[in-house]
């Protein structure tokens, strides 16, 4: 009895630890809902007349969202300005790490703060922002709706190095992709279902110019090979020119991307490593075929990544302003 009752107890310890430690039970559907009602719409408004002024604020957003979450986790850190710009030199915060230098999209997360900031004066987190607007954009890109957990608060910290030291480069193979996604608790499956967000988008050729220069990447299908290559000098100068991600349906998060990395017509090695294994081979076979299941579980995965290292808690903050600390 004494003996059961002990056990009984170090379950409680156990599932109580695990209640605590687990970032996604702290987050909530409508955390907003009694302290800033209407805050999800008014970001929603927001984003809506962003993508329709500019498309390529959908694609940013979603980016945003993704560079935010693997450095130092959901914090909004990444939107943090260095407080003490020094000119010329080293690269201090997150944004200007070279991962960061081509992201889009901060004009509008500050100004959705902005706007709910006037209507609930430090309640809602820059982290929270982001994450709605990155679910807000999948919807206006692809029509995937999905609730977004928050309750994320703000980060003080922003280190250029964290950047480069946890963002994967499309140079990675599917090795290194499955440990890197590993590392933020996310499996193989879903950095396969993570990376149909290369359905909309663009990259610089640097990016990708590995796969052209001094050869033809053997993998990369010739036609699309020698277009990109007209499209993307050897010798670039200064101008880093900008290719689409998905040529056919450049504008709709959709499953095109699958399709092209069956056919060799993906921008990235990173893109092109999904069908090194058979596992993940036979996801992108899934996903090309059945637009329903993937968006599921894109849905599920965008949720799961806005729940990495989660900060509800000291010294997490509700930002004033997204680009610095209290
Ligand atoms: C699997 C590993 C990944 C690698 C190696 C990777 C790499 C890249 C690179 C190099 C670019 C182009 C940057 C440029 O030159 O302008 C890019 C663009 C983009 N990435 Fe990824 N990415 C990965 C995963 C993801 C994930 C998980 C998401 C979001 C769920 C995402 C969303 C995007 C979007 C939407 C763009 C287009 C951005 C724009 O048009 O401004 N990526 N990615």
């Amino acid at each position: 009895m004494a003996m059961a009752h002990r056990l009984v107890g170090g379950l409680v310890v156990v599932v109580a630890l695990a209640c605590f430690y687990s970032s996604e039970a702290q987050l909530q559907v409508g955390y907003y809902n009694s302290t800033c009602p209407g805050a999800e719409d008014l970001i929603q408004t927001i984003v809506h007349g962003a993508i329709r002024m500019d498309s390529g604020n959908g694609p940013g957003l979603i980016r945003l969202f993704f560079h935010d979450c693997f450095v130092r986790g959901c914090d909004a850190s990444v939107l943090l300005d260095d407080p003490n710009p020094n000119p010329g030199g080293n690269a201090t915060v997150e944004k200007t790490a070279p991962p960061n230098l081509s992201l889009r999209g901060f004009g509008v997360i500050d100004r959705a703060k902005r706007v709910v900031e006037r209507r609930c004066p430090g309640v809602v987190s820059c982290a929270d922002v982001v994450a709605f607007a990155a679910r807000d954009a999948a919807r206006i890109m692809g029509g995937v709706k999905f609730a977004m957990p928050s309750g994320r608060l703000d980060g003080r910290v922003s280190n250029a190095s964290d950047a480069v030291a946890n963002l994967p480069p499309a140079s990675f193979n599917l090795t290194q992709l499955v440990t890197r996604f590993a590392s933020k608790n996310l499996t193989a499956d879903e950095m396969v279902t993570l990376s149909g967000a290369h359905s909309i988008g663009r990259s610089h050729c640097s990016s990708f110019s590995s796969r052209l220069y001094p050869q033809l990447d053997p993998t990369l299908n010739s036609t699309l090979g020698r277009k990109l290559r007209a499209r993307c000098p050897a010798a670039p100068g200064r101008h880093d020119r900008v290719v689409q991600l998905d040529d056919v349906t450049p504008l709709q998060l959709d499953t095109q991307y699958y399709a092209n990395v069956v056919t060799h017509e993906a921008v990235f090695a990173s893109d092109q490593a999904l069908v090194d294994r058979n596992d993940t081979a036979a996801l992108v076979a899934a996903y090309a075929g059945n637009r329903k299941l993937w968006s599921q579980r894109f849905a599920d995965a965008m949720v799961k990544m806005g729940s990495i290292e989660v900060l509800t808690g000291p010294p997490g903050e509700v930002r004033l302003q997204c680009n610095k600390v209290n």
